[in-house]
Order: structure tokens, then C-alpha cells, then sequence
């Protein structure tokens, strides 16, 4: 048996492209005492890998030219030289876009609960993704009934579920995306009261005046660019701003700041905040199991957009970037037993 492996190869100017990633067969690694060998199912693809491709971005780590490309994974023990983890066990990590990812002493791997949703979801809507939309709106906005919380790349993997939260919350949710069919999905599956397409309205600033009649209370911003500063033109007193992502940026060689936000937020009373998710993982323990029974009681569903095949990792991550998923981009690499 071989493992087959991708390959961090270039930096990426401007978006990334196939010739940036190396494909390699390799042997399959042995574990020895205390590792653990998983056989990769789902691989994550995710925005922020862009920035760790490239140190101009101020990201602050990078991934190394060379290596196997560093990702979430979702797996199953195949071999275990560890007490904590036998075969067969389900399990996620930071592993890498692979077939197999050793796992030296077991470092930073963790069980699944199958109980709480299919295994792909541990990287998704009960993970990181599902966790970043929850401090945005929750923790930092505190959103209040009757607020008009505006969300881009809201049909995402992160922007799907900051809808549904604030809809849980009695606010009205106005989302955009980048396809008619999106918007569709936003209104149709996702619970939004409003969407636009922001690529084919004549103007943001005039499609936000449209479907954010009474102003913006909170802006979960994913795209930062010129759909911030349409939004920072429209907000109301006392205005939230957690600024989770800046995606329309990360192709950019040098970033843009719009405007001037400092007098905007200002004469709102506004604030904005830039935010990590690696800064609130302190309580990420007891998110899977509150996610789980809200998606159980029918208050949150969640989609995800799944690639097959690891040679088409590169091909899919590429695509995701320029709007290609309709919910959270995966790529299954491996059999899932549990379908
Ligand atoms: N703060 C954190 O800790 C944290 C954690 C996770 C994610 N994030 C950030 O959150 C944002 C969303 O991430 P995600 O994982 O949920 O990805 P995602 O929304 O599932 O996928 C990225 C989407 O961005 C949209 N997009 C691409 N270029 C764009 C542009 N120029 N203008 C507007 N939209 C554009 C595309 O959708 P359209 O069809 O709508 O264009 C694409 O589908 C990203 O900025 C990411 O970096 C931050």
C-alpha cells in the first residue's frame, strides 16, 4: 500500500493555480511507539490557507515549500501504537492532503463522537467553521430581536450558520453571495429574509439600501474591500462589526483599508473587531455537543460541498476560492465507512 501525497510547491501570486501544488507517492510510513497512522477520509479547504501560503499576507504562520500541505482532517485509526486511540476510531486533527498522515505520540488528534452528527461535521458545522460564526455573532454582537444583521459569503462554509444564529436570536438576516443560485439557497434552505448577488447588482451600496432598509446593526464581514465600505456608510448607533475573514483581499498583492473607518465607527458608536478563532478555543470543548442538539432540534441545518478524490484537492481549493461551493468545501479522499 502507498500513500499518495500534495505538496506545498510555490507561493501563489495572485490566486492560487494548480502549478503551486506537487503530487508524490510515497511509501506508507510505520508508526513506532506511541504514534498513530490514520487513514484520511475528508481534507478541509479553507481561506485562510491562502494566507498561510504566503508570507506577504501578515498571516504570522506559514506553511513550508516542500511539505505535505497542512490541513483539517477528518479520519479513521488504521494503525495505532498509542493506548489513547485503536483501530477503527474516527478521529480529527491538523493533518495533511493525504491518503495517510502519521501522527507522531498521537499529537493533537481527537476522537469523534459519531453521536453527534455524520464524522465529516467534526471539520465543519460542529468544528471550526461552525465555532468561528458563533463567536462572531454571539460572543462579540451580542445580537438583540428586531437588529438587521447583514452577512457576506453568506451561503459559506462560516456564513451559512451566522444566519440561522441570528435568526435565533430574532434578528432579520440579510445575506449576499456570489450566484443566483446561491441567493436562492439563502432564502429557500437557509432561513434568510434577504440576498442579494452581489456581483450582478448595480451597486453594493444600493442593493444594502434595498435589503437593509432600516440600516445595519451588525455586519459579519468575510470579504472586507468595498463591501465593507459600503456597509460602514450604512450603519446604525451602537453598530457591531466582527470582522472574521477579508477574502476579496487575500489575491491581492498589496491589501486594501476603503476608508477611513476610524470617524465612521465614530459618529456610530460603532465598533468592529478583528477576530481569530485560534484566540477562543479555551471553550471549544462544550460547542460540539450545544451545536449538535441545535441541529437535532431542526434550528440549524448545514451543507456542505464535497469534492471526490484527492488529485482534485488542488482543483477544489481553487474553486472554492472563487466562489465555485455551495456550503462547506471538502474533498472525501477515502472510503467513509459510516454512509
Ligand atoms: N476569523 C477566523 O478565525 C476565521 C475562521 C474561518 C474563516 N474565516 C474567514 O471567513 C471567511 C469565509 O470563510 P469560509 O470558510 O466560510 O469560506 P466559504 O464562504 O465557504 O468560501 C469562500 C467564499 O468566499 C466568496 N468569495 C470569494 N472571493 C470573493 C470576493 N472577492 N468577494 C466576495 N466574496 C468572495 C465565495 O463565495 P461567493 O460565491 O459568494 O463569491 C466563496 O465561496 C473567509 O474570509 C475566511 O478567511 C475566518
Amino acid at each position: 500500500m502507498e500513500n499518495r501525497q500534495i505538496l506545498f510547491a510555490k507561493t501563489p501570486v495572485g490566486a492560487v493555480k494548480p502549478s503551486d501544488f506537487e503530487f508524490r507517492d510515497a511509501a506508507l510510513p510505520a508508526p513506532g511507539g506511541g504514534d498513530v497512522l490514520i487513514r484520511n477520509i475528508y481534507l478541509s479547504c479553507d481561506p485562510y490557507m491562502r494566507s498561510r501560503m504566503d508570507p506577504s499576507s501578515g498571516y504570522g504562520t506559514y506553511f513550508d515549500l516542500g511539505k505535505v500541505l497542512p490541513a483539517r482532517v477528518v479520519g479513521q485509526v488504521h494503525e495505532s501504537r498509542n493506548p489513547d486511540f485503536k483501530t477503527g476510531d474516527f478521529v480529527w486533527g491538523f493533518l495533511g492532503w493525504e491518503l495517510y498522515t502519521l501522527v507522531s505520540g498521537g499529537k493533537g488528534l481527537r476522537i469523534i463522537d459519531p453521536n453527534l452528527g455524520p464524522i465529516s461535521h467534526a471539520i465543519t458545522v460542529l468544528g471550526m467553521p461552525g465555532r468561528t460564526a458563533e463567536v462572531g455573532i454571539y460572543d462579540l454582537s451580542n445580537p438583540q430581536p428586531g437588529e438587521t444583521v447583514y452577512v457576506s459569503a453568506a451561503c459559506g462554509a462560516v456564513g451559512q450558520v451566522v444566519g440561522q444564529l441570528a435568526k435565533m436570536k430574532g434578528c432579520r438576516a440579510v445575506g449576499s453571495a456570489g450566484s443566483e443560485a446561491k441567493v436562492a439557497h439563502l432564502i429557500d434552505n437557509l432561513g434568510y429574509d434577504a440576498a442579494f448577488n452581489y456581483k450582478t447588482v448595480p451597486s453594493i451600496a444600493a442593493a444594502l439600501d434595498e435589503n437593509c432598509p432600516d440600516g445595519i446593526d451588525i455586519y459579519f464581514d468575510n470579504v472586507g474591500g468595498e463591501t465593507l465600505a459600503a456597509v460602514l456608510e450604512r450603519i446604525n448607533d451602537g453598530a457591531r462589526i466582527p470582522v472574521c475573514g477579508q477574502i476579496s483581499q487575500y489575491d491581492l498583492e498589496s491589501r486594501q483599508n476603503p476608508v477611513d473607518q476610524s470617524a465612521l465607527l465614530e459618529n456610530a458608536n460603532a465598533t468592529l473587531e478583528k477576530f481569530s478563532i485560534y484566540k477562543h478555543m479555551d471553550a471549544f470543548d462544550a460547542f460540539p455537543p450545544r451545536m449538535s442538539a441545535w441541529m437535532k432540534d431542526g434550528k440549524i441545518v448545514y451543507y456542505e460541498d464535497i469534492v471526490e478524490g484527492l488529485d482534485n484537492a488542488p482543483d477544489a481549493f481553487i474553486k472554492m476560492m472563487a466562489g465555485e461551493n455551495l456550503g462547506k468545501r471538502l474533498v472525501r479522499v477515502g472510503d467513509d465507512p459510516t454512509l
